[in-house]
């Protein structure tokens, strides 16, 4: 079958989504050439989803003297525009500013986007940039559902796309450290880590009254394929986190980065044995959050037990540190944040301790360091990255199971490769979304 070019690929695409032919995100094709990136080449990037985190993505990749950005995406007039003139001003050139990043993917120049819109829209969004013939850096959670995040691991692979997941503690060099560390075996036999998330912001506040939708801002296309709900600032741009349409409050948007942490030091590369959840809405009952304020998820192995809990509108916690993480051995405990991570002996009877007490800092430079990594890979194709859409499918998967446990109250055991529980089959319901038409769920 000849090769279809991404431009050709996309003037068809789009004259069918427009004549109605097709969802608008089933922008899927198996064969769309890619411009191959040589050593001196420049890297076109564009970003969608301004903000915040994008906007710190992007300023990272712009670091790099050999990445250009030609576009950027935002539904937010304000933040699009004002976006736009930082990147002129480091630049000296206007990038293209698209409010609807179905255009943006029809440049024929992009090489990657950058993806930092809420979650809800992660997955529409990587897929079609995948079938688009663009490399991805996705942040996280990779997805607001599990069935999601299947899809999106597919498309990467059927479209052969080089992919990150912004959990860039993976690249960090303090973790890489207690990676090693855990792998020595110093810490004895570890049969149980404890991860905690702590922050005020998981309680937000009191609600406010729906509001008109602010000038500039295309509110239909933020809340795309979620449950349409009249405007309301407490569910809109940051705190969007706490409502389930677009989020799963702390415990997916810690969840993933410190789980994460854990996956990878006890090799972890499967879903748990068997779920238990519980959480509400305790601490706060009248503030304006869908998530749970309080929680506690247990995942059981077969030798090993991971525990998460999180408790929002406070910032205290175990060991003086509001999030962390305890691998709790025989030999001694080891606690870690990121800013760094140190072991508490165990002691003998005869006050000898059984590990030495060791404390190792941060330098800081996980996210340069992760960015980097994505630069590299896209030049060699290689598509084993820091945190591949595999590693982030995983640990998102298991942040939604806590969700989904805590909100079924149900005892959960759930097949992977069927794609269902066969424990708790009740809760199969909190699966998959039912996308708001025109939108699509993808299928790949
Ligand atoms: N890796 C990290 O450490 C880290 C830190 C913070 C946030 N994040 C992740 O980054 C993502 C964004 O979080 P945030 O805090 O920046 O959120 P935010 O609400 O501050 O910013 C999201 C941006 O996306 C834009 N947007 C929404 N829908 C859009 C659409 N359809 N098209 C184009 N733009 C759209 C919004 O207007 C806004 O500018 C989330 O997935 C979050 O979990 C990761």
């Amino acid at each position: 079958m000849a090769m279809i070019t991404r431009r050709d690929f996309l003037k068809t695409s789009a004259t069918a989504v427009a004549a109605g032919l097709v969802a608008p995100s089933a922008l899927g094709f198996p064969e769309v050439e890619h411009r191959i990136i040589g050593a001196n080449d420049r890297i076109n990037v564009g970003l969608i989803g301004c903000r915040n985190m994008g906007w710190g993505n992007l300023s990272d990749f712009l670091l790099h003297k050999e990445v250009d950005c030609l576009a950027l995406c935002d539904i937010d007039q304000g933040i699009l525009n004002n976006r736009g003139s930082e990147v002129e001003k480091k630049l000296n050139h206007k990038p293209h500013l698209f409010s609807d990043y179905r255009k943006m993917l029809e440049m024929k120049d992009l090489d990657a986007v950058i993806i930092g819109t809420p979650d809800h829209w992660h997955c529409l969004m990587f897929t079609d940039a995948c079938s688009a013939g663009m490399d991805v850096y996705e942040e996280k959670p990779i997805a607001n559902y599990i069935a999601e995040c299947d899809e999106m691991v597919k498309a990467a692979k059927r479209y052969k796309r080089v992919t990150i997941v912004g959990q860039q503690q993976r690249s960090g060099k303090h973790w890489k450290a207690m990676i090693d560390y855990l792998n020595s075996g110093k810490l004895g036999k570890i049969a149980r880590a404890d991860v905690w998330a702590n922050f005020n912001y998981g309680a937000l506040g009191k609600p406010i009254p729906d509001s008109l939708v602010p000038e500039g801002v295309d509110y239909e296309m933020w809340q795309g394929p979620a449950k349409l709900r009249p405007f309301n600032q407490q569910h809109f741009h940051g705190s969007w986190r706490m409502f389930w349409s677009y989020g799963g409050g702390l415990m997916t948007d810690w969840g993933v980065h410190l789980l994460d942490m854990v996956l990878w030091g006890m090799n972890i590369k499967t879903l748990p044995k068997r779920i238990v959840g519980v959480g509400g809405k305790f601490a706060f009952p009248d503030n304006c959050p869908e998530t749970f304020d309080t929680q506690s998820v247990v995942y059981e192995f077969d030798s090993f037990l991971m525990h998460w809990s999180h408790t929002g509108g406070v910032e205290t916690g175990p060991y003086n540190r509001n999030y962390g993480i305890a691998f709790k051995g025989t030999n001694g405990t080891l606690v870690a944040d990121r800013n760094n991570w140190e072991v508490i002996p165990e002691y003998d009877s005869d006050k000898k301790p059984r590990v030495e007490a060791t404390k190792t800092i941060s330098d800081d430079s996980d996210h340069q360091l992760h960015v980097s990594n994505f630069i590299e890979c896209m030049k060699t194709r290689t598509f084993d990255t820091a945190c591949t859409i595999e590693n982030g499918s995983l640990c998102a998967k298991y942040a939604h199971l806590g969700n989904i446990a805590a909100r079924s109250g149900l005892t959960l055991v759930y097949d992977d490769q069927k794609h269902s529980f066969t424990t708790g089959k009740e809760a199969n319901s909190y699966l998959m979304p039912k996308y708001r038409r025109p939108w699509a769920f993808p299928s790949y």
